[in-house]
């Protein structure tokens, strides 16, 4: 068995999948090791995961994610999900009082789903399993909620793809250590600061994209000439639409009960 020290120094996120299913022992010793060895809040584990194995299932799941190839590779794809639901109808048996359902309720049971995640993470790559997440969770956040069968007050919050590697990408660069860690207060960077930081990324990841065809091609079409300016770009984090699915995870929190309606009751009667 890896050391996590050797299991973090071997993370590449995996996009491409051999078709060796995981087999089911596995999966079970991974999910029982996380879910035992996992901090949670209020040790309330407000979350719930959905292992999809079925390929008619994960070619729904493909779409929902906006057609990444490799969720239809992998044998094997968890939905986690931030979950009031199970402990809500368990308070309700024993008649104690409702809760949970607002706001920091779902933040708290969002941090969970991020956490239980990274531990089954974590547990498979220990074993020589890849993973990628998608964080086009979020984007259909309330089509995955009704594929998967979801009841109020739970939603997906990621989604991680897994199986036998059949790559073996670079490992992608971080920033300086110096960048995240600030010594007793926040230390606000200066411009040289930033330039410092950033150098070594900004070179090599402008490299990366500048290597792919036909990004090369869509960045000299729409004047991008730096990674900056790539990452809030229409091809990568396009504000516009960054704050339209803002708007629609906002509504789907709405509709699944982490928010008060929109209306006061008032309002709703006229
Ligand atoms: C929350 C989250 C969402 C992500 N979503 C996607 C995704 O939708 N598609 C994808 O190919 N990679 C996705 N990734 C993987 C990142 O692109 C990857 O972690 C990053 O580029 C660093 O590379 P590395 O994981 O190989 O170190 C996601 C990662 C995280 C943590």
């Amino acid at each position: 068995m890896q050391t996590v020290a050797n299991t973090l120094a071997g993370h590449r996120s995996i996009r491409q999948f051999k078709p060796d299913e995981v087999p089911q022992t596995t999966i079970d010793e991974v999910l029982q090791e996380a879910i035992a060895g996992t901090s949670s809040s209020g040790n309330l584990n407000s979350y719930s995961l959905i292992v999809t194995r079925d390929p008619a299932r994960k070619q729904r799941l493909y779409e929902l994610h906006g057609e990444q190839e490799f969720v239809l590779q992998a044998p094997l794809v968890i939905t986690f999900c931030a979950d009031w639901y199970r402990t809500r109808q368990w308070l309700k048996l024993r008649g104690a009082r409702d809760n949970f359902n607002n706001f920091l309720g779902y933040q708290v049971a969002a941090n969970e789903a991020m956490l239980i995640s990274q531990s089954v993470t974590l547990g498979f790559e220990a074993r020589g399993y890849g993973i990628c997440y998608m964080g086009t969770t979020l984007q259909a956040m309330g089509q995955i909620a009704d594929y998967l069968g979801l009841p109020e007050t739970c939603l997906p919050i990621t989604t991680i793809a897994v199986g036998v590697p059949d790559e073996q990408p670079e490992r992608r660069e971080r920033l300086p250590m110096r960048a995240y860690v600030h010594d007793e207060v926040y230390q606000k960077p200066s411009a040289a600061e930033l330039d410092d930081l950033y150098r070594a990324r900004e070179e090599s990841g402008w490299q990366r994209y500048m290597s792919m065809p036909r990004l090369k091609a869509m960045c000299e079409e729409g004047g991008i000439t730096s990674l900056a300016q790539m990452y809030t770009s229409p091809y990568k984090y396009d504000p516009e639409a960054y704050a339209a699915t803002s708007q629609q995870v906002l509504e789907t929190l709405r509709g699944r009960g982490f928010l008060p309606n929109r209306l006061a009751p008032e309002q709703t009667q006229e």
